[in-house]
């Protein structure tokens, strides 16, 4: 991640004050706010309340989390923290792989205070290996023609500790000296597009151009996407993936004008249990993020506006699936694989 030229992480271990540090997303673009805390009941509510969101980096940081927890409140680390971090937030399955892995590390006779942040590390690194291999996988993939790409939510830094998914290859090809150029979704109704892919790219010098989502089919239309990239938050084992909401309507779109559309996650994201996507839980979030926005008064303060009819109700799926057969390829960290 590279913010002002400095390379970080989303999420880390500060093995100084002995705590996770986590850079503060709700902030994003606004402001570079890093927060650190010693309490798990706070980093479980900066996962509920996305201070901390995207798949990959939602399992690394509930693993920071859980170390926290096993060193100050070992006895109420099975019956009281897993289940806490659990519930945090339903889709993304990389949070209860991440919970199951310290799980298991937790009920070996290895397990010391230690051990437990050493195996949170781990873990993080190896979603941060993972990654990087996508986006070797990916870049490849891009090199042959398919420059100009569309993406949705945020599958890069920010979402997966560093490099991100669907913003790896991008990333690659754009350090190899080529010239990807980037159409960022607004993402609606949290923005994660336009607040947070647009200032990813930005900070890395990428060429891209912010649209609303509604825009997305048009251009597939006149001819000036090449292919579609996004994340995943959970792969279920015949194929099908639920990602941000509006990822199944590019998928179609995609579809009806012969456009590729890949799926950038890595192993951590497919859940071999689940059967199909219908079987996916996809969590339903608040009616407040679709009747309000947080805009940066001319003051330079954040605030929250309305912006929808006074009363009116709002639905708010946060995910959708789309079938496999919809799916160019699926590119994870041992390759490319198609249906
Ligand atoms: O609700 P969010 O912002 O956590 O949703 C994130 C996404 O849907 C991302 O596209 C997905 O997690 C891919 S992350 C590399």
């Amino acid at each position: 991640m590279n913010i002002g030229g400095k390379h970080c992480r989303a999420v880390a271990w500060n093995a100084a004050s002995k705590c996770p540090r986590w850079l503060n997303q709700c902030a994003l673009p606004f402001a570079v706010i890093w927060r650190e805390s010693c309490k798990p009941e706070v980093i479980a509510q900066a996962i509920e309340t996305m201070e901390v969101r995207g798949a990959p980096c939602i399992g690394a940081f509930a693993a920071f989390g859980l170390a926290l927890a096993y060193a100050k409140h070992p006895n109420d680390f099975i019956n009281h923290w897993l289940p806490r971090f659990r519930a945090t937030r339903p889709t993304a399955v990389n949070l209860f792989h991440a919970c199951d892995y310290m799980e298991a590390f937790a009920r070996s006779h290895t397990a010391t205070p230690q051990t437990m942040v050493e195996a949170a590390c781990h873990y993080a690194d190896q979603e941060v290996a993972s990654n990087r291999a996508i986006g070797t996988h990916l870049a490849e993939k891009l090199a042959v023609g398919e420059r100009r790409i569309l993406t949705h939510c945020n599958a890069g830094w920010l979402a997966a500790v560093d490099w991100g998914t669907a913003l790896s290859g991008i990333y690659q090809l754009h350090r190899q000296g080529e010239k990807p150029f980037v159409w960022v979704d607004e993402t609606r109704p949290r923005l994660q597009g336009a607040r947070l892919t647009a200032w990813e790219l930005m900070q890395e010098g990428v060429d891209c151009c912010l649209q609303a989502d509604v825009a997305a089919a048009w251009m597939m239309a006149q001819g000036k996407v090449d292919a579609i990239v996004t994340g995943a938050d959970r792969i279920a084992a015949n194929g099908d993936v639920a990602n941000k909401i509006g990822t199944y309507a590019l998928a179609l779109a995609a579809k009806a004008h012969g456009i590729p559309f890949y799926i950038a996650a890595p192993r951590s994201t497919m859940d071999a249990d689940c059967a199909h996507g219908q079987a996916i839980p996809i969590e339903q979030r608040s009616d407040y993020e679709v009747t309000h926005a947080q805009v940066l008064n001319s003051e330079g303060n954040i605030e929250e506006a309305m912006i929808a009819a006074p009363g009116i109700c709002a639905n708010n799926p946060a995910f959708d699936v789309t079938p496999y057969d919809y799916i160019t390829a699926i590119v994870c960290e041992d390759g490319i694989w198609e249906p």
